[in-house]
């Protein structure tokens, strides 16, 4: 069958959870850190291998994310699930090595404004502030992923070039870090923009180093997953419910919901180790905290027939 749909396209693919960092960053109401360990705990037992669990950036930046330090202190964790956090500068590299995180990511962007209203600083400054971390990760032997936002526009300077995506993204790479997530920050994409801004990635990183990041605030998520997976990519972020947005991107709406990417990729017969009833109640249980429905569409279908 995969065949038939392109002779690149997976058949297996690793969801790469951000609901609790990326989803979780940008909701008002402050939710526990046992709360939050629930979920993380929950979402591992549905077969979820990796997931983004906190983030040590400033308290005063993103105030949701100071609970990483309990997070990672009293998490049961699972030999076989990677528990990463975001580093944003040495100091939150060492704050999360104190607490045993297994793998951090470094976020930059393509966008020089949104540079400076996320991580007050311009590209290039932030691609100097990363070498430190990757020295003391490459001591620690830690993995780093790379992060790059505004891949496909950038709220404060529209339409981005992929050539400029394509130049952050291979200093990320040459610096040390084993993977890059190319991320729609704002949701704004659409599939024949997403396959050329990935040519022009992988003209200097290897496509099977590449991972997509998608929000969905145009409803374009899934589409251009599906675009993404065709030229080989196989691994996926996404979030629990449909959490998230960037406090420094107006207007963006959450990631794209896990469970809507995995009822993707059950359909398409692409593995994701995922169980999928499992990953529903993970859902339920973090919208019940947050006192919203999902914002996925097959959470909410199976909703409304789990309530019939
Ligand atoms: P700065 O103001 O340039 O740095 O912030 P600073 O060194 O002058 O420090 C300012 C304050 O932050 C000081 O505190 C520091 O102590 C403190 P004060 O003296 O005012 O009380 N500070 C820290 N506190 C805790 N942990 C740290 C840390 N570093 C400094 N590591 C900084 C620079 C990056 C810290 C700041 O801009 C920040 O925290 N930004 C938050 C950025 C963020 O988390 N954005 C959301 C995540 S990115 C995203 O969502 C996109 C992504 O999902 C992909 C996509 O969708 O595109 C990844
Ligand atoms: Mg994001």
């Amino acid at each position: 069958m995969n065949n038939i749909l392109s002779p690149l396209m997976p058949t297996q693919v690793k969801i790469v959870e951000v609901g609790p960092r990326d989803g979780l960053q940008n909701e008002a109401k402050l939710i526990s850190a046992s709360d939050k360990i629930s979920l993380i705990e929950k979402l591992v037992s549905a077969g979820v291998s990796y997931v983004e669990s906190g983030s040590f950036v400033s308290p005063k930046w993103v105030p949701q994310m100071a609970t990483s330090t309990e997070i990672f202190k009293t998490l049961n964790r699972k030999n076989n699930v990677t528990y990463a956090a975001l580093t944003p500068n040495i100091r939150g590299f060492e704050n999360a090595m104190a607490v045993n995180v297994n793998e951090v990511a470094i976020f930059g962007a393509a966008s020089e404004s949104f540079s400076q209203k996320n991580i007050n600083c311009s590209i290039e400054e932030s691609l100097e502030r990363f070498i430190p971390i990757m020295d003391a990760a490459k001591q620690a032997n830690v993995k780093v992923r790379g992060y790059v936002s505004c891949v496909l526009g950038c709220p404060y300077e529209g339409d981005i070039a992929a050539e400029d995506v394509a130049k952050v993204a291979k200093k990320l790479y040459e610096m040390g870090c084993y993977e890059i997530s190319l991320g729609d920050t704002i949701g704004v994409g659409t599939p024949g923009k997403v396959t050329q801004m990935i040519q022009a990635v992988s003209a200097h990183v290897p496509i099977n180093k590449l991972a997509v990041h998608f929000h969905d605030t145009y409803g374009q998520a899934l589409t251009n997953i599906y675009a993404a997976l065709q030229m080989g990519i196989k691994v996926v972020d996404s979030a629990i419910a449909g959490l998230g947005g960037c406090p420094y991107a107006k207007g963006a709406s959450g990631n794209v919901a896990t469970e809507d990417v995995v009822y993707m990729l059950n359909g398409l017969g692409i593995e994701t180790g995922i169980d999928f009833t499992k990953l529903l109640k993970a859902g339920w249980y973090i919208s019940e905290k947050l006192d919203k429905a999902p914002i996925s569409k097959v959470s909410n279908a199976y909703l409304a027939n789990r309530n019939t």
